[in-house]
């Protein structure tokens, strides 16, 4: 369940109609419910019960920082991939003791700054990685807690473009060569060898590769303990998947996950940490656009809408589906028809939705992408010099602009001309 529901025939975000937002901020633009984002981190603590626990919200799905201000009070842990992403989590009030840092290009730089602001781990996906971080560590003559990343060559069964543990993919070292690795981080000085992670992909809809993936880590927390590595947490990743097409989908629930979680490594003694990013965020935004045009086409009719792909990325990237639902509520037994959904940038690929079953819309009617909370606004750009749009966060009947719409000259302005032009 999420907070965006049609109310005297008019959506809603938890309390406030879309149109009075529309009104305020103009369209196109973002909106997101706090009392999702709450939920859907609570949903993943009460999972974990029992268990000792920290979910790192993974904020490449959403960093503005009053989405990572919401979680960071409900006391959330941050997964961060990027320098920018660590200053970003700091300055949302998260302290360095909860926050994990991934990704396969940590650059030297970034692990000092991190190193020298406080991080609870790095984990660490390379042999190279692994040398640079602990030359670092004793220039600053510090130790630097890490996991090691490993790929369990499990098929994850997602899209291609977001599985990320079988062995083809740069991430992780093949478990295989584990003990190898794991014998060399533990001779290395400036390195505190904490854990294990792993991380198999995302939008998984199906327990049965984490089920895989995680009973390979279990045995391998074994079989490292016996060689003498004190391996006292246990890094799960993120990836568990939402129902993007709500009609014919249903992902495991996060009860679910947790109690394989708990099947899986609970009888080790391990800290638990989980990195889940679309399932906190995903299904606590949307996007709300106005139909600029109808266009009839040859056999078909195109809805022209005000939002595009630089807006939201996923349909043009990944052939993702997002449902798309008018904003005044349909009348009951209203026949649908089909429509090609586009945006209006200059390329065919600018398109969110082929010959889509809809209720007949009228050129300045509003419809809203739902499940747009992750991987949408974080992905946007410029391109056609469109503007990125407004955010907005809505708490009961209150919404505020968490990120404005940049003018056309502050867009300008951040290009320099040389002065010999
Ligand atoms: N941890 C690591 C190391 C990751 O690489 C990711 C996502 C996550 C956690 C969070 O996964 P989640 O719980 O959100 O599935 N832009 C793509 C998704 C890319 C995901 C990249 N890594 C999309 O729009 O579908």
């Amino acid at each position: 369940m999420d907070h965006f529901l049609y109310r005297d025939g008019i959506l809603h975000a938890e309390d406030v109609a879309l149109p009075r937002i529309a009104e305020a901020v103009g369209t196109p633009f973002y909106v997101y419910s706090t009392a999702t984002l709450t939920r859907h981190y609570q949903l993943f603590k009460d999972a974990l019960d029992g268990v000792d626990n920290l979910v790192c919200y993974a904020m490449k799905a959403n960093s503005n920082q009053a989405v990572l201000k919401v979680l960071a009070d409900l006391g959330a842990g941050m997964d961060v991939v990027s320098g920018g992403e660590y200053v970003r989590a700091r300055a949302a009030g998260v302290p360095g003791e909860r926050i994990v840092f991934s990704g396969v290009g940590k650059t030297r730089e970034e692990m000092r700054d991190a190193l020298a602001g406080g991080i609870r781990q790095f984990n660490i996906e390379s042999e190279p990685e692994m040398l640079v971080l602990s030359e670092v560590a004793q220039s600053l003559g510090m130790k630097a807690p890490v996991t090691i990343r490993v790929n369990p060559d499990v098929d994850a069964r997602t899209h291609e473009k977001i599985a990320t543990g079988k062995s083809e993919n740069k991430f992780g070292i093949p478990i295989a060569r584990a003990h190898e690795v794991y014998a060399l981080a533990g001779s290395l000085p400036g390195l505190d060898v904490v854990g294990i992670d792993v991380h198999i992909g995302s939008q998984l809809t199906e327990l049965e590769p984490f089920e895989q993936a995680y009973l390979k880590v279990a045995d391998l927390t074994r079989s490292l303990r016996a060689e003498g590595h004190n391996i006292r947490r246990l890094d799960l990743g993120g990836g568990l998947g939402i129902p993007y097409e709500r009609s014919n989908e249903a992902p495991p629930l996060p009860t679910e996950y947790g109690a394989l979680i708990k099947k899986c490594v609970g009888d080790l003694g391990v800290e638990v940490e989980i990195e889940p990013g679309r399932l906190i965020a995903g299904n606590a935004g949307i996007l709300v656009s106005s139909v600029i045009y109808v266009k009839e086409g040859e056999g078909r009719d195109f809805l022209i809408l005000d939002a595009a792909m630089n807006d939201l990325v996923r349909p043009s990237m990944y052939s993702a589906y997002h449902d798309i639902i008018p904003v005044v509520e349909p009348a009951p037994g209203l026949e649908k028809q089909p429509y090609d959904i586009v945006g209006p940038v200059c390329e065919s690929g600018d398109t969110f939705a082929k010959q889509r079953e809809m209720v007949p819309l009228k050129a300045n009617e509003l419809v809203a992408f739902r499940s747009a909370g992750a991987y949408g606004a974080v992905m946007a750009s410029e391109y056609n010099t469109r503007p990125l749009i407004p955010e907005v966060l809505v708490q009961d009947d209150q919404f505020a602009v968490i990120r404005a719409r940049p003018t056309f000259d502050e867009m300008i302005n951040r290009d320099i001309v040389p002065e010999w032009l």
